[in-house]
């Protein structure tokens, strides 16, 4: 397994890029998980939402962002004034990594390596290269270091709108947290509160 680049096909719209993605063994998190979870939304979308990778809910579901996380992004863009079906939501990674708890059945969330996140990349950037959006969000450093870079810190460019690297079809890059970051923040409303205003932002600007 070297990546998914070999399993890309050249020239695809978003159906045949999802079809070839169900094939993809680019790297080992295929093995354990139930199956793909390919980006989901209208090629025309102008602004693109970019996750970690898939969750258990999203895994059994094979949708991406129908967990706890995505019910917290779905309220959220709507608060921000953004139309849901409107946009493109996509992960970073495409395989749910997971490991058993220690006792009982339930799958926890293991972060992506860095080696997996390249791996995944080029699906990323053919699902970025038919849309050609104006905006991509990127939700959390996971998303955010696939996009930008690996050195790149979060932290340090929340909300701002960024020109885009070399190679990502887009107009620019506005990073904001993820999701699930919010769920688990000490003070939940107020980081809320800054998420939908990084979204706001992209509303203002990007349609
Ligand atoms: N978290 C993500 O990053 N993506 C999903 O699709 C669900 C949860
Ligand atoms: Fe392919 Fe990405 Fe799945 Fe790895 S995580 S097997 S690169 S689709």
């Amino acid at each position: 397994a070297v990546g998914a680049e070999e399993f890309v096909p050249s020239r695809a719209g978003l159906p045949g890029l999802r079809k070839a993605a169900h094939d993809c063994r680019g790297c080992p998190l295929y093995q354990d998980a139930t199956d793909t979870v390919f980006g989901e939304g209208p090629s025309d979308a102008s602004v693109v939402l970019v996750g970690e990778q898939p969750g258990d809910r999203e895994d059994r579901e094979g949708h991406p962002f129908v967990g706890p996380a995505g019910r917290l992004l779905d309220r959220a863009l709507e608060e921000a004034g953004i139309d849901r079906e409107a946009v493109y939501i996509t992960n970073a990674v495409k395989h749910f990594k997971w490991k058993p708890a220690p006792r009982g059945k339930r799958r926890i969330h293991q972060t992506p390596s860095r080696t997996e996140v390249v791996a995944c990349r080029p699906w990323l950037l053919a699902e970025l290269d038919v849309i050609e959006p104006e905006v991509v969000v990127v939700l959390g450093a996971t998303a955010a270091k696939s996009v930008m870079g690996p050195s790149f810190t979060l932290t340090k460019h929340r909300g701002e709108r960024l020109e885009p690297p070399e190679g990502i079809a887009g107009q620019a890059i506005v990073p904001t947290v993820h999701p699930s970051a919010v769920l688990r923040a000490p003070d939940r409303d107020e980081a809320y509160e800054a998420f939908v205003t990084d979204l706001r932002a992209v509303a203002a600007k990007g349609h």
